[in-house]
């Protein structure tokens, strides 16, 4: 029998269309085992700041369709310090929370690794538009923001073709570009640039180039957001220039993070949101809800923080040296699966490209 009588429930970092979703899942599959539940307000800075409130079911009823997040969401800064640690901690013990889930990306789970360490079981579900966890095949929010650049890329380009224009759209996707990729294959664009993979700037305009030379009018270039160079209106000058195709510059920013959540994102975090009460009733910590091959499976956080930092190349080799040999081929694997998926998209987005 589990010691956890009170559980919280944050979301942390960006919003996420489906972080309702999962707040939902937690909150209906706790009450469910009589486990009373309580909302952190704006991320760790609820717990910071003690500002929290307990979650019935009629609170999280009316939120399963809706995006942002219900709990409200911040980068708290404070968190990371000693003294906001103390106060997160003291606001867990002046509540009784005997642990907690956080929804969120990286940045939340660095701070479900310290709550963990301070004594309090933290569990993370990744929940992030980017879909940038390493350890992870899928986070929440990640196929609502997609579906949601589609649409405004379909708008764009039903101009683009009445008017012989081309246009670069500059989505957001933060250092990781499977947003721009997996949405340039959805909308049929000429060209893709991500940070994943060398940029073809040559290429793209040959092929707009041999494109309108057979008679095409519309044209969209996908750029991930942060590129330097690339997402900048001063890229559309230069596709303009080398194809005389008038070319104009969108930024899609944050209207890619609001939004209802799609059946996917819903009900994923349907999965993960239950998983992750189970696990902390189960007397877990400090793991991390993840899909890996279609199945949902958990992961020690510190592990799989490992995988992210040798992904994005921020590793010490003395990080990696402290995991057996067989958890380091898995490690490897997480990380050449990921690489290899962008080379195998980033093909396939330049093979059917028009
Ligand atoms: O991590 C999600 C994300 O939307 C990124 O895609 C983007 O770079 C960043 O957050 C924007 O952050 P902010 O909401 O602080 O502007």
């Amino acid at each position: 029998m589990s010691n956890i009588k009170r559980i919280g429930v944050l979301t942390s970092g960006g919003d996420a269309p489906g972080m309702n979703n999962a707040v939902r899942a937690v909150t209906l599959a706790a009450l469910a085992q009589g486990i009373e539940v309580i909302g952190i307000l704006g991320g760790y800075s609820g717990l910071v700041k003690d500002n929290v409130r307990t979650l019935t079911a009629k609170d999280v009823s009316g939120i399963v369709g809706n995006g942002g997040t219900a709990l409200y969401s911040d980068r708290c800064h404070e968190f990371k310090t000693e003294k906001g640690m103390a106060k997160a901690v003291a606001t867990c013990k002046k509540y009784q929370i005997d642990g907690i889930i956080a929804c969120g990306g990286d940045g939340t789970f660095r701070g479900a690794t310290d709550l963990s360490n301070l004594g309090i079981p933290t569990i993370g579900i990744p929940c992030t538009i980017d879909n940038d966890i390493t350890s992870t095949d899928y986070a929440i929010g990640y196929d609502t923001a997609m579906n949601t650049v589609i649409q405004m890329i379909d708008r764009l380009r039903d101009t683009c073709e009445s008017h012989a224009r081309c246009n670069v759209v500059e989505v957001m996707g933060n250092h990781a570009g499977g947003i721009a990729v997996q949405t340039a294959i959805a909308t049929g664009a000429v060209g893709c640039v991500i940070a994943e993979t060398p940029i073809e700037e040559d290429a793209i305009i040959a092929k707009i180039n041999a494109h309108k030379a057979a008679g095409q009018r519309s044209f969209i270039v996908v750029v991930s957001e942060l590129i330097p160079n690339y997402a900048d209106p001063a890229f559309a000058k230069r596709i303009q220039d080398a194809t005389e195709v008038e070319t104009k510059f969108a930024r899609l920013a944050h209207v890619v993070r609001g939004g209802d959540p799609t059946l996917r994102d819903r009900v994923t975090a349907a999965k993960m949101g239950a998983r992750a009460v189970k696990e902390l009733l189960g007397g877990k910590s400090n793991i991390v809800v993840c899909e890996q091959n279609g199945e949902i499976v958990c992961l020690d956080i510190n592990f799989a923080q490992t995988a992210d930092r040798i992904y994005k190349g921020k590793a010490k080799p003395e990080e990696i040296e402290k995991y057996s040999a067989e958890e380091q081929a898995i490690i490897m694997a997480t990380v050449e699966k990921k690489q290899n998926y962008f080379k195998e998209m980033m093909a396939l987005a330049d093979e059917i490209s028009g």
